[in-house]
């Protein structure tokens, strides 16, 4: 995910900044400035939490599911997008490092449905698989060719919060999983991972 929306918000504010200093003999316009400046503060501050640039806190207590569906909350919260989570309520919990590659996978799907789908909703799946837990998600806009996504050289690493779909392909590999995608143009896309849960 390129940082788009952060570094727009970082431009606003530093205008912001010069201007609260230009207006030091308007009190009131001052005060409003000021206001501004720490709306947009804390909205570069959801944001870089929803991008996963810092990690939620209690991490290593929180389980699975629980991660799952504050993810979905937040995305809704942040985005006017529906999320149908399926998940069991017997889900169980994980392996730390499984927890962190299920959460910025998601994160990183959800975000790729948002920004690229168009689909007025997505679709979470989490289950147990034998040893495995398997992530679905899905949606029904307008797809695309992940052949080609795929294979080209541009979009890879994690540098500055990017991680797009070769870096979750690369994050499965490592852990030992399975990574499709499954999209065409005009026929929608689910991206499915399996990851040992241990
Ligand atoms: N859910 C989706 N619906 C439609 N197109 C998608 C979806 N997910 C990914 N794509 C396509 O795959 C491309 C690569 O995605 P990604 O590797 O995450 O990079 P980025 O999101 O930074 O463009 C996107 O630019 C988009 O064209
Ligand atoms: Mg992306």
């Amino acid at each position: 995910m390129h940082d788009g929306p952060v570094q727009d918000i970082f431009a606003a504010l530093s205008q912001l900044q010069v201007l609260d200093r230009s207006l030091a003999a308007d009190p009131t316009a001052q005060q409003r400035a000021g206001q501004a400046v720490r709306l947009l503060e804390r909205a570069l501050g959801e944001i870089r939490n929803f991008i996963g640039v810092f990690r939620p806190p209690g991490f290593e207590r929180r389980a699975l599911g629980e991660i799952i569906e504050g993810l979905a909350v937040q995305h809704e919260t942040l985005t006017d997008q529906a999320i149908e989570l399926d998940l069991p309520a017997d889900l169980g919990d994980c392996a730390l490092p499984t927890k962190i590659a299920i959460y910025r996978i998601l994160q990183e799907a959800l975000a790729n449905g948002h920004r690229h789908s168009g689909a007025a909703r997505q679709r979470v799946t989490v289950d147990r698989r034998g040893s495995s837990l398997a992530l679905i998600v899905s949606d029904d806009g307008k797809g695309f060719d992940p052949q080609r996504v795929l294979a080209s050289e541009v979009d890879v690493g994690v540098e500055g919060g990017h991680f797009g779909l070769r870096g979750i392909q690369d994050r499965v590999e490592m852990l030992g999983g399975t990574f499709a995608v499954d999209s065409a143009p005009g026929r929608g896309t689910a991206l499915s991972v399996t990851l040992p849960a241990e």
